[in-house]
């Protein structure tokens, strides 16, 4: 946020050029509309000249026959139902414009953010820079193509009547703009502390965002009511309010001070104007007629000028934030270049090698520290260990959501930095931790973890009944059509195992080489948790297949174990081999089997 915390004139006009970018951008998404809406600008902006001759016409008529005057009228009728037409054309395009671009825009912003990095996601600058720009990229591109149009229009006539006063008085003229440029000098500084305060405080925007969530919620509720702690979140919400709004209203009053002061500044300019204009009727300079029409341009000035100032503080205002939604965007375009990099990606892995691989999350310690492992297909394998031990972060790194620090990993012959995403995607069926329960029907909720095959109805059945989800049968039958969860109608809400075997099937779904179950046991009773391990040992017989637990009496069956501790491999071997030789693995399973270390 650096670069927009102060005023300098160069970051000012590098703002500005964003106003061609934006442009292009609106240009590309709604090239047909963008050029409707100028052209009919263009057309009612003249109407008032049209209007202004054809009344000039009607007067002058009077002197004409009767016919004439007739003629001039029906004429001026038709203008005025031109006009009636026009602008009201020009307001409803505008809707459909505008309705149009946020459409278009917002597409391209999920299209954008789905090409980002987990790790963005948890970065909390890029994380806010996320939120504030999905959240205004509604409005603020049509802002500001609005305030350009309008810009552009009210500047020509500021210069025309400008013009009209310099050809009387060039010094008068000159006198009259000073004020709207000094005007704009401190708009365009309101505007951007306007800018900056509202970005430093994305932040708590969010927090107060949280809150809401949580207050309007079912899996907040239970807690907030037991606790009874709603009051202390509705406190800590007004207290974040309230802070916005003081901001807001200090930001306001600066306004109507520096506003205030320029008027008075504007009408002592003015009468000084209009006095040069009377002692040059009194000397004979100039006529009666002409010191009403300078007074006419004069009171235009005023208007056009406080026009143009406005405008121009939306254009800097909103500009100031597209080119945060350009950064935004060119970030997920680099992005999704990489994603869509054209590259042959290999399937059936039969040998998964982590070689010296290190992680550290940003701001942190090291959260792995020199993995070597290599696992093959055919040979299940389980990860133990006690929390933040590390296993969680290393299935992201398999799967490719993270990319390690140090170190490599090698699918087969295939390295991971010549890997792109859809490797992965074909490849790896992982089981979260942290699951999606899909707040969709019971279909959707399992093919979502393969949408680009076919598969019938009667195979999903299969499955279903392979894990035992007799719960979810309505009638002796399973109706894939039942909505899951309770936020949508007619949702059926399930227990928390139950979602469990639910993204267990759609992470069995996929036809991959590799699969990763991440603390699937976490939610499920003994029975359930049996059955899985049984399946998996069935699947892991041709297919990379890691068991990832803090349970060992869940894993002690696999091929081989794997157990971490601190970020690091303390040990690898089948059970009974550790049971032997690895003091911390003993320890772990008699604590868990007896409540205590037992040697
Ligand atoms: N997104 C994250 N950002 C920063 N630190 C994290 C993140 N996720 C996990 N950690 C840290 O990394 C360490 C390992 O976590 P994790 O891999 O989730 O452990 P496990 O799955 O074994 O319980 C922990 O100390 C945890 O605090
Ligand atoms: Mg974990």
């Amino acid at each position: 946020m650096d670069e927009v915390s102060t005023f300098t004139y160069k970051e000012f006009f590098n703002t500005l050029f964003t106003i061609p970018k934006t442009l292009r951008l609106i240009f590309i998404l709604e090239k047909k509309y963008a050029y409707l809406i100028v052209i009919l600008n263009l057309v009612t902006a003249l109407i008032p000249l049209v209007n202004l001759y054809v009344n000039q016409a009607l007067i002058n008529s009077l002197m004409f026959s009767t016919e004439t005057v007739i003629k001039i009228l029906v004429l001026y009728f038709f203008i005025q139902c031109i006009s009636t037409i026009f602008s009201q054309l020009e307001n409803y395009m505008k809707e459909k414009f505008e309705a149009n671009l946020s459409y278009s825009l917002n597409i391209k912003l999920m299209e954008t953010t789905s090409a980002l990095e987990l790790t963005d996601y948890e970065q909390s600058d890029m994380y806010n820079m996320i939120e504030k720009v999905t959240q205004e990229s509604t409005y603020k591109p049509f802002q500001l193509f609005n305030a350009i149009i309008t810009a552009f229009a009210a500047c020509i006539s500021l210069f025309a009547s400008l013009f009209f006063i310099g050809t009387w008085n060039g010094v008068v003229a000159v006198l009259l703009l000073i004020i709207p440029i000094l005007s704009l000098v401190l708009f365009l500084r309101i505007g951007q502390l306007e800018f900056i305060t509202q970005w430093k405080r994305a932040d708590s925007e969010r927090k107060t965002w949280y809150i809401v969530y949580l207050l309007t919620h079912d899996f907040s509720f239970k807690e907030i009511r037991l606790n009874n702690t709603s009051q202390y979140f509705i406190s800590k919400y007004s207290h974040l309010k309230r802070k916005f709004i003081n901001q807001d209203l200090t930001i306001q009053r600066k306004r109507a001070y520096f506003e205030s002061l320029l008027d008075l500044l504007l009408n002592a300019v003015n009468i000084l104007v209009i006095l040069i204009m009377i002692f040059a009727v009194k000397s004979g300079e100039i006529l009666v007629g002409n010191l009403i029409s300078l007074m006419q341009a004069l009171a235009k000035i005023n208007t056009y000028s406080l026009s143009v100032i406005q405008s121009i503080y939306i254009v800097y205002n909103t500009s100031l934030f597209m080119q945060q939604l350009f950064v935004l965007l060119k970030k997920g375009e680099t992005n999704r270049c990489r994603i869509n990099r054209c590259y042959f990606a290999p399937q059936n892995i039969n040998k998964l090698s982590v070689e010296n691989v290190s992680y550290n999350y940003p701001n942190t310690t090291l959260a792995l520290q020199d993995i070597n492992v290599t696992i093959k297909a055919g040979e299940l394998t389980a990860i133990v260990g006690q929390n933040g031990s590390g296993k969680s972060t290393l299935v992201k790194i398999l799967s490719g959501l993270y990319t390690p620090t140090t170190g490599i990993i090698k699918y087969d012959n295939y390295t991971n930095n010549d890997l792109t995403t859809d490797f992965y995607q074909k490849n790896i069926s992982v089981l979260f931790q942290d699951f999606v329960k899909y707040e969709l029907t019971l279909k959707e909720n399992i093919r979502l973890g393969d949408i680009f095959s076919e598969y019938t109805d009667d195979k999903i059945i299969q499955l279903l009944d392979r894990f035992n989800l007799e719960f979810l049968k309505v009638g002796g039958k399973y109706d894939l059509d039942i909505q899951l969860g309770n936020w949508f109608q007619e949702g059926r809400q399930v227990s928390g195992g139950q979602w469990q075997k639910i993204a267990l099937i759609r992470a069995f779904l996929k036809d991959s080489s590799i699969y990763i179950l991440d603390e699937p046991n976490s939610a499920l009773d003994s029975v359930s948790e049996k059955e899985i391990f049984d399946y998996f040992i069935e699947k892991s017989k041709k297919n990379i297949s890691i068991y990832i637990s803090h349970s060992i009496d869940a894993a002690k069956n696999a091929k081989k174990i794997i157990v971490m501790h601190e970020g690091k491999i303390e040990a690898i071997g089948t059970h009974s081999e550790l049971m032997k030789n690895c003091v911390y693995y003993r320890k772990l399973y008699y604590a868990e089997k007896f409540g205590e270390y037992h040697e």
